[in-house]
C-alpha cells in the first residue's frame, strides 16, 4: 500500500514522521500486511475487533506508527492508552536496555533495584498517604489484588461501583464492569455483593434540578440497601466514553463514605501518570484513596505492568501469597522509572492539559456535523457523535465504525467507546503538539463531512456539510 504522507509532506508535519518514512524499517525481509494479518487470523485468538482492525505495527516514534507496507499513522490512542511520552521514548528505550544488560527478571520473593526506585518514586508522587506497592503484571491483576486488599482491610467483601465502570476482563473485575456483553464472558454469575450507583453522565442529566445533590442521593440509597459493601471502586474521571464528574460530585461521595466508614479504591490505571493533566486525576479532586490501582503507562510501554498502592495501614493488613511470578519485572520497572522523570522534566502534564483544552477549542471551532459533546480532561475524553443534538439520539453504530475506518485509512488511529457506544476517544500521547491536534481535527472534519454528506437521515447536512 502506498504511504498516504509523501516525505516531504511528512517532513513539514514533524520531523519524527519524516525520519520514520526515510528509515526502512531494520531487518529486512520483513512480511508484508496481508501475510502477517493471514497468520493473525489463522494463530491469534482475538475475542472481537473494530473497522480497520488488526493493524500490523511493525515501528512506532512519538505519535507515529508504521504498519508492515510502511504506511504512517498518528496513533491517537498512545497504543491503547499506554505510551504516555509516545512509543519508544529514547530516555525509557535506554533506561530499559541498560537494565536488560544487569537483570530483568527477578523473582518476587526478591528485590531489585528499579521496582525499589519505580515504588519509593511512586510514593513521592502519589495523592494522599498511599505509601507501599505491590507490583503486578498488569491493570486486570491490579484490580484483583486492590479489591482483595480492601475486602482485607474492611472485613466486608461488597464493593459499591457506578454504572459505566470498567475495571477489566478478568472474573472478579467483571462483577465491576457494567457492560452487559462484557459480565457475560465470565459465563457464570457474578458477585452479589457488588452493588452499583449512577455515574454522572452530566451531558444526559437525567434530573432537571439539583443533579449532584439527586446523584449522590441515590449513591446513599444504594449503599443503604447495602450493608456488606466495605469499599467504593471507581476511577476519578471515566474512560470509556470521558465521563467527568463535577467536582461537587467527588466532593459529596467522599464525604459519604467517609461518614460511612467506607474505603476508597480509586482506579488510575487509564487517569495515572499524566494522562488528565495532573500526575494522577485525584488531585484535580483533592481525593485521598485508601488503595490506588495502577498500570498502563506505569511500563513505560516496555512490557507488561501493574500496581497497586495502599497507605501503611493497609499495607499492615495484607496477608497472601508473595506477587505473581512475572510482577515487577525489572526491565519494566526502569522503564517506568524513567518515564515518570520524562514526564515530571519535559512537562507532560502540563503539556496534556493545555492541549486538553487546545484540541476542545479546535473541534468546537469547526461546527462539525453529529458532535454533540467535546469532553476532555488533559488528553483523556473525545467527543460523542449524535443523529440529532436536541434529541441526542446516539449516531448509528455503522456509521460510526465508518467513520473510524476512513479516519484509519487517511492515517489516524482512534478508538470508539462510550456508555451507549457513541464516543470517539481521542487520547494521544502527553507529548502531542498543536500541530498535530490540527492535522487530526483536518481528517475528522473530512471524516464526518463525507460520512454525513453520504448519509441522507444527517440533520446536520444542509448547517455544515453544503
Ligand atoms: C480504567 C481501567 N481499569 C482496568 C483496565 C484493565 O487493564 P488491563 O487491560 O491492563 O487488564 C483498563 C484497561 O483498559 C482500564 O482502562
Amino acid at each position: 500500500m502506498e504511504n498516504i504522507w509523501s516525505k516531504s509532506t511528512a517532513r513539514k508535519l514533524d520531523r519524527k514522521a519524516a525520519n520514520l518514512i526515510a528509515l526502512p524499517t531494520k531487518e529486512a525481509p520483513q512480511s508484508s500486511n496481508e501475510e502477517l494479518l493471514a497468520s493473525d487470523s489463522e494463530y491469534v485468538l482475538r475475542p472481537w475487533t473494530g473497522a480497520g482492525e488488526p493493524l500490523p505495527i511493525v515501528e512506532g516514534h512519538g505519535i507515529y506508527v508504521k504498519d508492515a507496507d510502511g504506511k504512517l499513522y498518528m496513533d491517537f490512542t498512545s497504543g491503547y492508552f499506554v505510551n504516555q511520552a509516545g512509543h519508544s521514548h529514547p530516555k525509557v528505550i535506554a533506561a530499559a536496555i541498560d537494565q536488560l544488560q544487569k537483570v530483568s527478571q527477578v523473582s518476587g520473593r526478591h528485590a531489585s533495584e528499579p521496582s525499589i526506585g519505580l515504588a519509593k518514586k511512586l510514593a513521592e508522587i502519589a495523592p494522599g498517604s498511599l505509601k507501599k506497592t505491590l507490583f503486578t503484571t498488569g491493570g486486570c491483576e491490579s484490580t484483583e489484588f486492590a479489591i482483595k486488599m480492601v475486602r482485607q482491610a474492611s472485613g466486608l467483601p461488597g464493593i459499591a461501583c457506578v454504572d459505566n465502570a470498567f475495571h477489566g476482563l478478568s472474573v472478579t473485575a467483571l462483577s465491576a464492569c457494567a457492560n452487559e456483553s462484557y459480565r457475560k464472558s465470565a459465563s457464570a454469575p457474578l458477585d452479589p455483593t457488588f452493588v452499583r450507583a449512577p455515574t454522572p453522565y452530566c451531558y444526559r442529566c437525567p434530573h432537571a434540578t439539583n443533579c449532584e445533590t439527586q446523584c449522590v442521593d441515590q449513591f446513599e440509597r444504594v449503599l443503604d440497601e447495602a450493608p456488606e459493601v466495605g469499599a467504593i471502586l471507581a476511577e476519578p474521571i471515566q474512560a470509556v466514553g470521558g465521563i467527568i464528574p463535577p467536582e461537587k460530585w467527588w466532593r459529596r461521595v467522599d464525604a459519604m463514605r467517609r461518614r460511612r466508614g467506607l474505603l476508597l479504591l480509586l482506579d488510575e490505571i487509564q487517569t495515572g501518570l499524566g494522562r488528565t493533566g495532573s500526575m494522577f486525576a485525584a488531585e484535580h479532586y483533592g481525593l485521598e484513596p485508601d488503595v490506588m490501582a495502577l498500570a498502563k503507562g506505569l511500563s513505560g510501554g516496555v512490557g507488561s505492568l501493574g500496581g497497586v498502592m495502599a497507605s501503611p495501614e493497609i499495607a499492615a493488613k495484607f496477608f497472601g501469597a508473595t506477587s505473581p511470578t512475572s510482577a515487577g519485572n525489572a526491565v519494566s520497572c526502569a522503564a517506568g522509572r524513567a518515564l515518570i522523570d520524562v514526564i515530571i522534566e519535559e512537562k507532560l502534564c502540563e503539556n496534556a492539559a493545555a492541549m486538553g483544552r487546545y484540541m476542545t477549542g479546535a473541534v468546537a471551532e469547526r461546527n462539525l456535523p453529529w458532535v454533540g459533546d467535546i469532553r476532555f480532561k488533559g488528553l483523556l475524553g473525545g467527543v460523542e457523535l449524535v443523529e440529532n443534538r436536541d434529541t441526542k439520539k446516539p449516531l448509528d453504530k455503522r456509521l460510526i465504525m465508518q467513520i473510524k475506518a476512513d479516519l484509519l485509512e487517511r492515517g489516524v488511529i482512534v478508538t470508539v467507546s462510550g456508555p451507549l457506544g457513541n464516543v470517539i476517544r481521542i487520547q494521544p500521547p502527553l507529548s502531542v503538539t498543536s500541530g498535530q491536534i490540527d492535522t487530526l481535527v483536518t481528517h475528522l472534519d473530512a471524516a464526518l463531512r463525507a460520512a454525513c454528506q453520504k448519509d441522507n437521515r444527517c440533520v446536520d447536512v444542509q448547517a455544515t456539510c453544503s
